[in-house]
């Protein structure tokens, strides 16, 4: 095969670890004038331009102006059935679910719909400058078929699967837990591993799956290497009730699912706001991990995310939209929201580790670190392009700012998907907003 390289030459920055691990300082590398080269659809290097150009005899080069290139965005918790039903008014979990997402999530029985949505879904991802994404479908089989076919066609790295729910949901929308696990297995057997794509096991939260169904949950797992588990946990005070008097054999929430062995690593948790410190421990003894998703806590009026009580017990933490409960694709207004929900708990959230939760943290919930969320030699070129001047306001809040950590700051307070220009998955591009 013949080697395909292409450079690209901008301000880059990429995360080397979180932040709160290694210190600020030695938590990301910055090139004012840097250049990626992607070679075959992986990074073969980044560096400042001076020492890279002498060396790239030959290979074209794309230039941007006022741009910063950073890795693509990891979403560790969305459901793209949701995408037409976001913005619903006026309920909390539980009723929001009755009122608006199970009959929205009914239509997914009709695969062209699915197919239609998964386009739709996709592209809102991509203009976001998402390139990565843990993803719900419905309990339909289709559904997840559609969302996969979409996203092989992009040769993109996503993670999805078919909902398990057997009780506690209209009949239109349950499986059985033996009707679930064979199409679970039967769509593990097509999707997993096929291209960038992994299947994740994907019960839609404690009350809605019996601890039969849970159990045939924590066999698949066991039948198959390297599959995801992606649930809801601790989300909502009422929800946690009705989990104690559902499971009442069980210490808590997290404990119905470690009973049925579903945590562990690549087992990620949606939420999490209400965790007491032993199931923190349990967390992150387990190696499982917490999709953190700030505007759907606020919107669903769920409660405030602690993320020092989490990072304090070492437990994995990625960022989510939860988009349709959640308001917005963009992870950089997901970041806006997270730093709002730490103010309200008089805790800081620097902006390297902003960036880190979108990119490197993320891969790492995702046990993807070794492919994705920077630009080390070898892993998948998946990255965006972000625009300083997208807007008016951002190009003169930029005027005024005197490093990068006040222009990083800035683009996750003021950005959204006007600030992505270009995105690129696998070195190929995907979304030019300006074309
Ligand atoms: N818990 C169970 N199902 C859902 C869902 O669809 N969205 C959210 N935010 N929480 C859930
Ligand atoms: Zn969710």
């Amino acid at each position: 095969m013949s080697t395909t390289r292409k450079a690209y030459r901008a301000a880059i920055l990429h995360s080397l670890a979180d932040p709160a691990v290694a210190g600020i300082e030695s938590s990301y590398q910055y090139f004012e004038d840097g250049i990626l080269l992607i070679e075959n659809g992986q990074v073969a290097e980044v560096g400042e331009a001076a020492s890279l150009l002498p060396k790239l005899n030959g290979v074209d080069i794309q230039e941007y102006r006022d741009a910063l290139i950073t890795p693509g965005f990891i979403d560790t918790h969305i459901h793209y059935p949701q995408t037409g039903m976001i913005a619903s008014y006026g309920e909390q979990l539980l009723d929001w679910l009755n009122t608006y997402t199970f009959p929205t999530e009914r239509q997914f029985a009709d695969k062209s719909h699915a197919a239609d949505v998964a386009a739709i879904f996709l592209n809102e991802l991509l203009r976001n400058g998402t390139t990565t994404a843990l993803v719900f479908g419905t309990v339909h089989p289709q559904s997840v078929d559609a969302f996969f076919e979409a996203a092989l066609a992009l040769n993109l790295r996503m993670i999805a699967g078919k909902v398990l729910m057997d009780r506690n949901a209209p009949d239109y929308l349950t499986d059985t837990a033996e009707s679930g696990y064979a199409e679970s297995k039967a769509l593990i057997e097509r999707w997993h591993g096929k291209g960038r794509l992994h299947y994740a096991v994907t019960p839609r939260f404690a009350p809605t799956s019996t601890p039969e169904q849970l159990d045939l949950a924590g066999k698949l797992l066991r039948e198959y290497p390297d599959l995801y588990m992606h649930t809801h946990l601790s989300e909502n005070r009422k929800e946690i009730e009705w989990v104690k008097e559902l499971f009442p054999e069980r210490k808590g929430y997290l404990d119905v699912y470690d009973h049925h062995k579903l945590t562990g690593p690549r087992a990620v948790f949606a939420h999490g706001v209400h965790l007491c410190d032993d199931e923190c421990k349990r967390l992150a003894e387990t190696g499982s991990a917490v999709a953190f998703c700030p505007t759907s806590n606020l919107f669903l009026g769920s409660g405030l995310f602690n993320l020092n009580k989490l990072e304090q017990h070492g437990v994995r933490v990625g960022l989510g939209t939860d988009v349709g409960a959640g308001t917005s694709f963009s992870q950089l207004q997901s970041l806006n929201e997270a730093y709002k929900v730490m103010q309200l708990q008089s805790k800081k959230l620097d902006p390297f580790k902003s960036l880190y939760l979108a990119t490197l943290g993320g891969a790492n919930a995702l046990y993807l670190d070794d492919r994705l969320g920077n630009f080390l030699p070898g892993k998948d070129a998946d990255f965006v392009v972000l625009d300083y001047n997208a807007t008016p306001l951002m190009s003169y809040r930029m005027q005024q700012a005197r490093s990068l950590e006040e222009r990083l700051f800035a683009l996750t307070m003021l950005g959204d998907d006007r600030a992505v220009k270009e995105t690129f998955a696998a070195g190929v591009s995907v979304h030019r907003r300006d074309a």
